[in-house]
Order: structure tokens, then sequence, then C-alpha cells
């Protein structure tokens, strides 16, 4: 495979991502994986990164996420690499894909990021765009009735200290994910275009929220 190019490993790495994500929960499946590759390249273009690392990233951040392998972080970096291991891409960039899905979760917001880079940062916030808005707001409820969530319990408020193994083991109402993560995305947004979009879909889902309340007290 000598002649393989940064291009044949983008197309390899789509179907590979496609077949290992078959039967995945709606919102962590292919589709999800393309909006956060087509997010990632439009805000790349105005960031100085390696759009190859950048794509990889976006293409494999959920290769095995954890919330779907009993918790277990270590499963979607060992695929990937696998998978890396048998492209013409150098050893550093492996590493740096790899240290993007290590380091792309919000895990409740309250952990030190281990690594930093600027092609996380877009991966990231493509990422975060995808939590948010419309979409955003069908994963939740979508993640919620896999889990089999309430929608909504008024006696049960949000959480805002949680360590990453409680917010990993919450089992609280999908209501409260907008509180716990969602809400709070748009102001930890890494680059501009991706606090631009967000800032949008962040006023969507408060007047999401404002009417699903409204509609909750019978008042519309
Ligand atoms: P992170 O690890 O960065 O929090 P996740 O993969 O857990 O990212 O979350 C991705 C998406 O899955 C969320 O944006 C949301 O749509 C859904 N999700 C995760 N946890 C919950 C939850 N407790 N309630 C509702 N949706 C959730
Ligand atoms: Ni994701």
């Amino acid at each position: 495979m000598a002649s393989e190019t940064a291009q044949d490993v983008i197309e390899r790495t789509k179907a590979f991502v496609q077949s290992e994500l078959k039967g995945a929960e709606g919102g962590h499946d292919w589709f999800h994986i393309e909006r956060v590759y087509q997010n990632a390249l439009l805000i790349a273009r105005s960031e100085n990164v390696d759009t190859v690392i950048v794509a990889l990233g976006a293409l494999l951040h959920d290769i095995a996420d954890s919330k779907f392998h009993e918790g277990d972080e270590t499963i979607g970096p060992k695929k990937a690499r696998q998978f890396l291991n048998k492209t013409m891409l150098s050893e550093e960039k492996i590493t740096h894909v790899i240290k993007i899905i290590e380091n792309i979760s919000f895990k409740g917001g309250h952990t030190q990021q281990q690594f930093n880079s600027p092609e996380l940062d877009v991966v990231q916030d493509a990422d975060r765009l995808d939590a948010l808005g419309a979409i955003g707001i069908a994963r939740a409820f979508n993640y919620g009735g896999f889990k089999n969530r309430v929608l909504y319990d008024p006696s049960i408020p949000p959480k805002l200290d949680m360590t990453p193994s409680e917010y990993k083991a919450s089992t609280a109402p999908t209501i409260n994910h907008f509180y716990e993560k969602l809400l709070l995305l748009k102001d930890r947004m890494n680059t501009k275009t991706g606090h631009r979009i967000a800032s949008k879909r962040h006023v969507f889902m408060e007047q999401y929220l404002a009417q699903f309340f409204a509609e909750w007290k019978g008042l519309t």
C-alpha cells in the first residue's frame, strides 16, 4: 500500500466507521459521525490545523463510546489504533488522532483535560454542536428513551457538581441533561465559528424549554 494517500485513508476510515456503527443508538450512529465530520471540516476552514487529523479524529471519535461498552474508555482508542496502524499515517499523526478520541468527552465538565491541540479544539466543537439545537434535543430524548429515562420529573433537580463517575452513572430525567450539560456548552466552545453556531442553537433550546415547561403546566 505504498501509494496510499491521506485522502484514501479518510475514505477507508469512513467505510470502517460505517460498518462498526451498524445498529448503533440513533444519537451515536453513522449520521452523527457524518454531521460531526462535516461540522469539523467547516470549522477547520477558519483555523490553522492539520485537516487530515481533524477528519480522522471526527470520523473515529465515537468508534466505541464507553457509554455503550460498560464504561470501558479503552476500547475506542484501541480499535482506532489497530485500524490506523494499517495505514500510511506516521506514528506521530496516529498518536495525535488517538489523543483526540481519548480527550474529546465532556464527562460532566469538571475534569481537567489531559491533552490540548488546535485539532482537538475543532473536533470537540463539532461534536458539541451536534449536542445542541434541534438535533441536540432529538439526540437527548433518543438517548433517554434508549436508557428508559423519564422525560421530566419536577421532584428530581439537575445536579451541577457531578464527578465523572456520578455523571456516567446518572439515571436522571432527560430534561436534567439540558442543565447538566447542553446549556453549558455554549460558553465552553473553543473556536469562534463553533461559538457563533452554538449561540444560535442555545437560544433555540432555551425557547424549546420555555415551551416544554409551559405545556407541562397546561398553560399553552
Ligand atoms: P460526553 O461524553 O461529551 O458528555 P456523550 O457522548 O455522553 O458526550 O453525549 C453525547 C450525547 O448523548 C449528548 O449530547 C446527548 O445527546 C446524549 N446524552 C448523553 N448523556 C445523556 C443523558 N444523561 N441524557 C440525555 N442524553 C444524553
Ligand atoms: Ni460524538
